[in-house]
């Protein structure tokens, strides 16, 4: 159950900062924190970004100071007034970077940028099937694929998630039930060399299907639930296919590398090339309805809440 309710302010602790929120990014994995799939110490404060500015640093802090405009993710708490935050998490923001656009685009976009420069570096030429592609992730990924050279076939639910999905840069839309044969036909029966997989249970197998020979199967999220145990000899019978299951913390492993990402990241929007699309801001007291909308595929883009 998610439920709006005060409780004491939070005070920063040595190498912590209080960062009051300026808004909180939904992400799919709150949904996980909440329904127990991944499982969190109860009662908790979910949320795991958000953007704001510092109002109070502890002992030993110095990678902000007060007054600094900053965002952070892989640290829970952001449903919330004020959080506080790992200093060594904290991403200053540039000059012509909203809170809100940090907000929206840091978890996500950091995501899309390992997926399609780190996990499988997309190439000038190659063909990527990016699942839910009018979603949070699936509308960065594919900006990001593009900007790389690729070209994108993108899975979506809806007329309205295909138009959209286009409009952001996906050259091809197909349905959950034909994807697989589309990347076939797109490529001469060859198949695509990597698909981005965050929807899981229900497209998994099929993903499998789209590739190519030593095709790569990026699995990264289970938005229609996870994935069974697996027989390796699959990947064999399949082609010889690369599997892996990366999350955002394998690609921050760092301060610097996070640092390195943000800032990429960051440039893009600041420059036009990546373009946040804010599917819907709800107050803070309505993060339920917000995780309601998101679970029932009523959204597009990103949902942010507003303290
Ligand atoms: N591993 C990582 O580092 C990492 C980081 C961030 C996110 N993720 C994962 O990436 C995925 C996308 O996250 P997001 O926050 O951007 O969410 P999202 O894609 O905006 O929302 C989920 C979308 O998944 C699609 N979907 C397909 N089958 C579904 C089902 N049975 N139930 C609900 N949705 C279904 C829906 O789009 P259609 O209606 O078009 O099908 C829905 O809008 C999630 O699995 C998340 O856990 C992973």
């Amino acid at each position: 159950m998610l439920e709006f309710r005060e409780v004491a302010p939070p005070e920063p602790a040595p190498g912590q900062a209080l960062v009051e929120v300026a808004a909180a990014g939904v992400n799919y994995i709150d949904t996980y924190h909440r329904s127990g799939l991944y499982p969190v110490p109860l009662p908790f404060i979910p949320g795991s970004e958000g953007a704001g500015t510092v109002r109070a640093v502890g002992e030993g802090v110095s990678e902000v100071a007060v007054g600094d405009r900053v965002a952070w993710t892989g640290v829970l708490g952001s449903y919330a007034e004020q959080a506080v935050v790992p200093a060594d998490r904290l991403v200053p923001l540039p000059d012509g970077v909203t809170a809100e656009d940090a907000a929206a685009a840091l978890l996500q976009g950091m995501t899309a940028h390992y997926l399609a420069t780190s996990t499988y570096a997309i190439q000038p030429g190659d063909w990527a099937l990016v699942h839910a592609a009018a979603g949070g992730v699936g509308l960065l990924l594919t900006q990001i694929a593009k900007l790389r050279g690729g070209h994108v076939l993108g899975t979506v639910s809806t007329p309205d998630k295909a138009k959209l999905a286009r409009e952001t840069g996906a050259d091809e839309i197909a349905s959950y039930d034909d994807f697989a044969q589309r990347a076939r036909d797109l490529t001469g029966g060859e198949g695509f060399p990597v698909v981005y997989d965050g929807v899981g249970r229900t497209t998994f197998d099929a993903s499998l299907d789209a590739l190519r020979i030593r095709g790569m199967m990026v699995l990264f999220g289970a938005s229609s639930g996870p994935v069974p145990p697996f027989d390796l000899q699959v990947l064999n019978a399949k082609g010889g296919l690369f599997i892996t299951r990366p999350s955002l913390a394998h690609y921050t492993r760092d301060r610097a590398e996070l640092l390195g990402r943000a800032e990429e990241l960051f440039g893009w929007i600041r420059d036009g090339r990546v373009k946040v699309h804010l599917g819907g801001r709800y107050p803070l007291a309505d993060a339920a309805r917000a995780h309601e909308d998101l679970q029932g595929r009523r959204t597009t883009g990103k949902l942010l809440l507003l303290p």
